[in-house]
């Protein structure tokens, strides 16, 4: 992988942030865009901006086209079987309350429902919600010190009650890959659906939807060199059949009348209203960079920088790293000391260096630790060794400071 000619794709890599060269290590809250996504977003507003699914005229048409097209794409880079599982959705937090939303149907008092510990909010509170609806009880997958999951207790809380069972594919505050294969076998011999959040696990990994056998599969364009506000719901054709839509509206439907309304097929039901059509598109043009790096070549780079970033940070005193498992991403969480990490990230931001700095939206696992937040860098296959040390040197700085 050439990392010099990848840099050279994004402009943004270009700038200086407090007169520093910007150093950008908060990519799992969102990457950096590459010149073709940019392109790409203007070039639609440019030439064929239009609504979708709508129009004889030409723009709606090369419009709606580009956005099925990118559809395609995207089925493809999940391999799911049909296009018409592929929702296209505001982010991974639309996709989840969109399932919620729709199991709150199909739930009875004392079914249950199993999440991890190592949830972001947007994987708890969904279910909670759907749980006060319901009645359903919610369970959850105890951790372990070096952050990953206690599966023997996973597997005695499956049981013929659970008929859900939701966990990321990877933790956006530590990194942690989890073993979610054995999660989806073991929920599905008591007949549970699964829903796996891939919001940090598909900058790094490109999923399979039919090996894994999932049955829900959800990701936001923006962790993976897209833009923000489009994501994907990947649901297996029975259960999209099965759940009701989740809003009314313009496109999800197939006859309306003040006596009765009959819904559009799949995927339009769950699409009502005027989507993201550029943001549609611009996904699968990112789909399509990051592919033509390749996700094995992603992997592999990521994890040099990541033993990298590891070993030198570990040589700083007092330095503590949260989620120590060996299969991670290239997140690494941390604390110097009692040093809050608030103070560490906005020395760093002043000295080039962006960060994410705070619970991560993951609070069960701060408390876990009994911690207020972790500094968290997140590294992507266009930041190198050097920007590591130069990171190295500051947080030094910013310990010194404040010690
Ligand atoms: N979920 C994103 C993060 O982990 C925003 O930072």
């Amino acid at each position: 992988m050439n990392v010099d000619k990848i840099r050279e794709d994004f402009p943004i890599l270009k700038r200086t942030v407090h007169g520093k060269p910007l150093i950008y290590f908060d990519n799992a809250a969102t990457s950096q865009t590459p010149q073709i996504v940019i392109d790409t977003i203007v070039d639609y507003y440019s030439n064929y901006n239009a609504n979708i699914h709508r129009g004889v005229h030409t723009l709606s048409q090369e419009a709606t086209d580009k956005y099925e097209e990118a559809r395609i794409k995207i089925q493809h880079h999940f391999n799911a079987k049909n296009a018409f599982e592929i929702i296209l959705t505001s982010g991974t937090t639309h996709s989840i309350n969109m399932v919620a939303s729709g199991f709150s149907s199909l739930l009875k008092k004392g079914d249950e429902i199993i999440v991890s510990a190592l949830e972001h909010h947007s994987n708890i509170v969904p279910w909670q919600m759907l749980c006060e609806k319901t009645g359903a009880i919610l369970k959850v997958i105890p951790m372990n010190l070096e952050g990953s999951l206690q599966m023997d207790v996973y597997h005695n809380l499956v049981n013929e009650k659970t008929k859900l069972v939701f966990c990321n594919h990877v933790s956006n505050a530590l990194g942690t890959v989890n073993p979610i294969e054995e999660i989806i076998e073991k929920a599905h011999q008591f007949g549970a659906a699964v829903l796996i959040d891939g919001a940090q696990a598909t900058p790094h990994i490109k999923p399979d939807v039919q090996a894994l056998d999932v049955d829900f599969y959800v990701a936001s364009a923006h962790k993976l060199c897209g833009p923000t506000g489009v994501g994907l719901l990947y649901g297996k054709e029975e259960w999209l059949q099965k759940l009701p839509p989740y809003q009314g509206g313009g496109e999800m439907i197939a006859t309306v009348s003040f006596e009765k309304t009959t819904y559009a097929g799949l995927p339009h039901k769950f699409e009502a209203g005027t989507p993201n059509i550029c943001g549609g598109i611009a996904f699968g043009a990112a789909l399509d960079y990051m592919n033509s790096i390749g996700f094995d070549n992603i992997a592999t780079y990521e994890e040099e920088l990541l033993h990298y970033g590891t070993s030198e940070l570990l040589k700083i005193e007092g330095l503590k790293i949260y989620g120590t498992t060996a299969e991670k991403t290239a997140v690494i969480s941390f604390n110097v000391g009692k040093i809050h990490p608030y103070d560490i990230g906005a020395i760093l931001d002043k000295l080039g260096v962006a960060v994410r700095t705070g619970h991560h939206c993951a609070q069960p696992i701060m408390d876990f630790y009994k911690i207020p937040g972790t500094i968290r860098a997140s590294f992507s296959f266009y930041n190198t060794k050097e920007e590591i040390a130069i990171f190295i040197t500051a947080l030094k700085k910013a310990v010194l400071m404040l010690s």
